[in-house]
C-alpha cells in the first residue's frame, strides 16, 4: 500500500512511555549542562579523509557516562579517548547486551557544521535500550552531549563535502556477574571517526549480492529492528561465505516465500513497475526484521514530496522479482544507509543463477537523484538539521 498518506507520523517511535523506562529517565538531572569537560592537551593528526579505511581513525575525545541501577546516570564526560576497564564478567562481553548508533556530522558549504536528523537516531536508540533491558535517557539531553563534543572536536569534521565525521554512541552492559539478568550497571560512551567518500570515484560501483536462505538475519519477535551488537556480530559468518561465492554483500531472504529483506547492513529499495503496471518505489514495511533506517525514512520521504510515482510499503518475494526481471519490469534497485547514501545492485546470486539487476543501464535515474539530494540537504541546505555551530 502507498505510503504517503501516514508516513510522516510513522517514524516517531514513543519512546520512555513504559513504567520501566521511567525509572531511568534521569539524565536530565545529570545532564548535558552538568558536562564536565577535560579535552586532550596533545592532539592527533589529522588523517587525509580520501584514504581512510571506515572506523579505524578515531578523534582525540570521548563523551562516557556511567549509570547503575543505585544511583541512576552520573554526569556526562568530554575526555581524551582511552581504553575502557571491564571488569571480565561484563554482560555485554557474555551475553552481548550491547548496542549502538550510526550518524554522521557534516561540514556545509557555508562552513557550518551539521548533524542528520539526529533525534531519529535518538528515538531509534532509546528503543534498542528499551529492548536489551538497558537503561533508557532523555534523547535531547543525550543529543546535547553529543553536540557539544562534536564541537569539541569540530576540526576533525573534514573540510570536503564528500568526507563527514562518524558518529557511533554505545550503550554496553557493565553489570560484573554472569547471572542473565538486566543490568544494573551500564557504560553509554561516544566515539567519532571521520571517515572518506564511500564511492572514491565520485561515481557509483554498483554491488553483487548473495541471495541464500540458508542464514537469516532478523526473524519476528526477534531484535532485527533495533541496531544491537549480537545481530551484527552473528551476520560475519553468512557476509563472509557471500565473498567466498565472489559476490560482496548478502541479500538477506526471509520465510517460505522467500522475501527480501534487507542488504548486509542496509535497507534495501526496489524501483520498477509493478504488477499493475505502475511505476513503485518499493520497501519492505517495518515488521520487526527491518531496521528503521534515517536513509530509509529520508528516500520515503522525499519521493511522497515528490508524487511522481506510487511509493509503497510493501512485501516483495524473489519471484516477484524474478518475474519482473523476465519481463523487463526492474528499473533500479538499490541499498540505502548512512554510510554510502544509496549503494546500487547490479547482481543477485540466487539459487546458483546469476540475476543481472539493470540498475546501471537504467542511469541509475533515481538512485543518482536520491544521493545528489540527500548529500545537497547535508552539505547545503537546512532542512531536516540541527545546526551544530
Ligand atoms: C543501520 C542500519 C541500516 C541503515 O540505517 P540508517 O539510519 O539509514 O543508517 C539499515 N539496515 C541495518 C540492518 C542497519 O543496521
Ligand atoms: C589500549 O588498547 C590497545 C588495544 O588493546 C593497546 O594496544 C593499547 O596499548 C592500549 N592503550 C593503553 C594506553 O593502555
Amino acid at each position: 500500500y502507498s505510503v504517503c498518506t501516514r508516513h510522516r507520523e510513522g517514524f516517531n517511535l514513543g519512546v520512555c512511555n513504559n513504567g520501566q523506562c521511567f525509572l531511568s529517565y534521569v539524565m536530565k538531572e545529570n545532564g548535558a549542562s552538568d558536562l564536565i569537560i577535560t579535552p586532550a592537551t596533545t592532539f592527533k593528526e589529522k588523517p587525509d579523509p580520501s584514504g581512510l579505511v571506515f572506523g579505524t581513525v578515531f578523534t582525540d575525545n570521548m563523551l562516557t557516562i556511567e549509570w547503575s541501577l543505585a544511583s541512576g546516570w552520573e554526569k556526562p564526560y568530554i575526555k581524551p579517548l582511552e581504553n575502557l576497564s571491564l571488569h571480565p564478567a561484563s554482560s555485554s562481553l557474555h551475553y552481548a547486551v550491547e548496542l549502538f548508533e550510526g550518524m554522521k556530522a557534516y561540514r556545509g558549504v557555508d562552513g557550518k557544521i551539521r548533524l542528520f536528523r539526529p533525534t531519529l537516531n535518538m528515538d531509534r536508540m532509546v528503543r534498542s535500550a528499551r529492548r536489551a533491558a538497558l537503561p533508557c535517557f532523555d534523547q535531547n539531553e543525550l543529543l546535547e552531549c553529543i553536540r557539544k563534543l562534536v564541537e569539541v572536536e569540530k576540526e576533525w569534521v573534514p573540510y570536503s563535502a564528500a568526507a563527514s565525521l562518524y558518529i557511533r554512541p554505545t550503550l554496553i552492559g557493565t553489570e560484573p556477574s554472569l547471572g542473565v539478568k538486566k543490568p544494573t550497571k551500564a557504560l553509554l560512551y561516544v566515539i567519532l571517526s571521520p571517515v572518506g567518500p564511500y564511492f572514491a570515484s565520485g561515481s557509483f560501483n554498483p554491488i553483487s549480492l548473495w541471495a541464500d536462505p540458508k542464514y537469516v538475519r532478523a526473524w519476528k519477535g526477534g531484535t532485527g529492528d533495533c541496531k544491537l551488537g549480537g545481530n551484527y556480530g552473528s551476520s560475519i559468518y553468512a557476509q563472509q561465505e557471500a565473498l567466498e561465492l565472489g559476490c560482496q554483500q548478502v541479500l538477506w531472504l526471509y520465510g517460505e516465500d522467500h522475501q527480501i529483506t534487507e542488504v548486509g547492513t542496509m535497507n534495501l529499495f526496489l524501483y520498477w513497475i509493478n504488477e499493475d503496471g505502475e511505476n513503485e518505489l518499493a520497501t519492505p514495511p517495518l515488521d520487526g526484521i527491518i531496521l528503521p533506517g534515517v536513509t530509509r525514512q529520508s528516500i520515503l520521504d522525499l519521493a511522497c514530496d515528490w508524487g511522481e510515482f506510487k511509493v509503497s510499503e510493501r512485501y516483495i518475494t524473489m519471484s516477484d522479482l524474478t518475474a519482473a526481471l523476465e519481463k523487463n519490469r526492474v528499473k533500479e534497485m538499490f541499498g540505502a544507509g548512512t554510510a554510502c547514501i544509496v549503494c546500487p545492485i547490479s547482481k543477485i546470486l540466487y539459487k546458483g543463477k546469476h540475476l543481472h539487476i539493470p540498475t546501471m543501464e537504467n542511469g541509475p535515474q533515481l538512485a543518482t537523484r536520491f544521493l545528489n539530494k540527500l548529500s545537497d540537504i547535508q552539505v547545503r541546505c537546512f532542512l531536516f538539521f540541527n545546526q551544530i555551530k
